[in-house]
């Protein structure tokens, strides 16, 4: 029976991170994967994620299962990070929220409760997108379609082109949105544009989903979940995804979650009985560690500040890497415009650089996506001079 399966092709980003492993060169550099390393390369383990663990350390408890959906302190917490400590969807119980494994999983939950309940729905995702949300919805049973997105002639949003795009989809159409950070451009829609693209999604009622991955990496907590909130100010069903891989360095933890909203606090609950029908039969209740930190962190006021100050100091250190960026490869590169790198938002560049350029970046052990998505996250002061002049020799 397994002799006819052929080889699946390497993952487009994980796979990179695959073949960085296997690298025996000791300068090798992976700006492929979206991880956040600190300016000695090293991914950080936050000081509040610390402290809440010693915390946690100071009262050990049985490792019981969790409710099917995660634990009830993470998953408030995560609806007043996601919504705003004040909003009316929580007030009025109309958020439902279930613990999921990181942003992948909580996307995943959503896609298949979307299938079941929505099954003649196409789903339409950002030309670019980040690699995994086609697949992921396409392995939910969807067909994934494009919208426009990127323009490459600008370095930023081909709005017009977008907004066609929405206005065009079927009514009950599935739209996948950044909520911020765009994976993989860095180009961000301004405020007006957001509200442009509410306006269309709740008029042909499309259904919105918000992947949220990367708050806090953009311009700050509440700035980045904006949308979010300007969502939820309107009727309609909503989806979130969000993530605390990067925001709390907990990659490997797998902390997320999926959050739905409703119209009525009745119509929450039959949701969220369903949304524990997906999860009880994928892995059944969430993993407790990863879930207690965040929630130790997000309900104790000395941490959460002391996250949101780290959180801050990540964001920083990113927007310096693309100025020394920009800066060096002005001097390396002469001739070469890349002011653009300034002023996309998030972990990445969509560098501009092709698959060919990509590959030759690899031969010198500096690993990028194929698309020419970069981490600037991934730069530091000890490894920038290396990739600049790496960069300057293929373009
Ligand atoms: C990325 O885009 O690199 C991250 O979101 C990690 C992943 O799972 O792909």
């Amino acid at each position: 029976i397994f002799s006819a399966i052929a080889m699946a092709p390497r993952d487009p980003i994980l796979g990179i991170t695959e073949a960085f492993n296997a690298d025996t060169n000791p300068a090798k550099i992976n700006l492929g994967v979206g991880v956040y390393y600190d300016d000695n390369g090293k991914v950080p383990l936050l000081e509040c994620v610390q402290k809440a663990e010693a915390k946690l350390m100071e009262q050990p408890t049985p490792r019981t299962y969790l409710p099917i959906e995660g634990l009830g302190a993470y998953d408030k917490a995560v609806q007043e990070l996601v919504f705003g400590a004040d909003s009316a969807v929580i007030q009025e119980k109309r958020a439902v929220t279930v613990q999921a494994l990181g942003g992948t999983g909580a996307l995943k939950i959503g896609a298949d409760f979307l299938k079941r309940f929505a099954p003649d729905s196409q789903v339409y995702i950002s030309d670019p997108s980040w690699e995994n949300h086609r697949a992921l919805f396409e392995s939910a049973g969807f067909t994934v379609n494009n919208y426009a997105y990127y323009d490459a002639a600008t370095h930023g949003v081909n709005f017009e082109g977008m907004l066609a795009a929405l206005k065009a989809m079927p009514e009950g159409a599935i739209v996948v949105l950044h909520a911020c950070c765009h994976n993989p451009t860095g180009a961000e829609l301004n405020a007006d544009q957001w509200g442009q693209v509410i306006e269309v999604v709740r008029a042909n009622n499309l259904i919105p989903f918000l992947d949220m991955a990367y708050q806090g990496f953009g311009d700050g907590i509440a700035e980045d979940g904006a949308v979010v909130r300007r969502f939820t100010a309107t009727p309609g069903p909503l989806l979130v995804s969000n993530s605390f891989s990067k925001s709390f360095s907990l990659y490997g933890e797998r902390v997320g979650a999926l959050s739905v909203v409703a119209s009525t606090a009745e119509e929450a609950a039959r949701l969220l009985s369903q949304l524990k029908r997906i999860v009880r039969t994928n892995y059944s209740n969430p993993p407790t560690h990863g879930g207690k930190v965040v929630a130790t962190v997000l309900s104790t006021p000395e941490l959460r500040q002391l996250w949101e100050d780290e959180l801050a100091g990540m964001r920083v250190r990113i927007k310096q890497m693309r100025d020394e960026l920009v800066k060096k490869l002005a001097e390396k590169a002469p001739g070469s415009d890349f002011e653009f790198v300034r002023k996309q938002v998030g972990m990445f560049s969509y560098s501009g650089l092709t698959k060919e350029q990509v590959e030759k970046l690899r031969a010198e052990s500096i690993y990028a996506v194929d698309t020419g998505r970069i981490c600037v996250a991934a730069l530091n002061s000890k490894n920038i001079d290396r990739v600049v002049d790496a960069i300057a020799k293929v373009l």
